[in-house]
């Protein structure tokens, strides 16, 4: 595991931004996992940035992200859809079709869940995934567990992950009680991968994760078992 703090959470997003730009540039047509919430908007804001001046160009890239809450539509302020179109997608060179997220609104999840595992490796597998971390150590929306889970699932959500997300709706009981997430085995697929943290409210869960114990009650844990893991952090 590269592990880097960085003096300030500009200096992470630059390095985060640095990173995905360094991989689009070796290989246009990459294939890049997302991941939403507060941690990569900083992130998303550099690469707009760098788009812009003209240094990476999104026409070839194939984008999946890692997960949508069950029961919101693309339309839903609060969806991982509408999250990507505003805070990315509307904003860069990338090709709507090529962009990719469960939808949290299909009629068999189950069946949606095995399609997007597909999606995936139809893709030819990610070439870089991004991460952020939950406070309690989860990365998609796997959540602390007795197993590590393998494919993209329905996964409930724990109340410490929905007390956390509640920010973003009117009320806890808006937020909703399931998600579909690439599993643990589909992130750990991934050829390279970068997670990013920040705050307060993650060093309990930054420190559990440099330490040296795997554990699925610790998903992100798993990560120092990938051979290409780079970690950057700020407090
Ligand atoms: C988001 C995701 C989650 C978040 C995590 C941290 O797609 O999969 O694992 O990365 O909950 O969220 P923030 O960045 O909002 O603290």
């Amino acid at each position: 595991m590269n592990v880097i703090k960085a003096k300030s959470v500009e200096e992470l997003n630059k390095k985060a931004a640095v990173m995905i730009a360094g991989q689009m540039l070796e290989k246009p047509d990459s294939v890049l996992g997302f991941a939403t919430g507060s941690s990569p908007l900083g992130t998303y804001a550099e690469l707009i940035r760098l788009y812009q001046e003209g240094t990476i160009d999104f026409s070839q890239v194939t984008t999946f992200n890692l997960d949508e809450y069950v029961g919101l539509g693309k339309d839903h302020s609060q969806s991982y859809h509408y999250f990507m179109k505003e805070n990315l997608f509307s904003k860069v060179n990338i090709k709507e079709e090529n962009t990719h997220i469960p939808s949290g609104v299909a009629a068999d999840a189950t069946a949606e869940c095995r399609r997007y595992e597909e999606a995936i490796g139809a893709a030819g597998g990610v070439d870089l995934q991004l991460l952020g971390l939950g406070r309690n150590g989860h990365i998609g929306f796997n959540e602390p567990d007795s197993i590590f889970g393998k494919e993209t699932s329905v996964v409930k959500l724990t109340e410490s992950t929905i007390e956390a997300n509640t920010r973003f709706f009117d009320s806890s009981a808006e937020v909703p009680k399931e998600a579909i997430s690439m599993g643990i085995g589909t992130i750990m697929k991934a050829r390279k991968i970068l997670l990013i943290a920040y705050g307060a409210d993650k060093k309990e869960a930054i420190e559990k994760l440099l330490s040296g114990e795997v554990s699925p009650q610790m998903p992100a844990s798993i990560l120092q078992l990938h051979p290409q893991t780079t970690i950057i952090y700020a407090d």
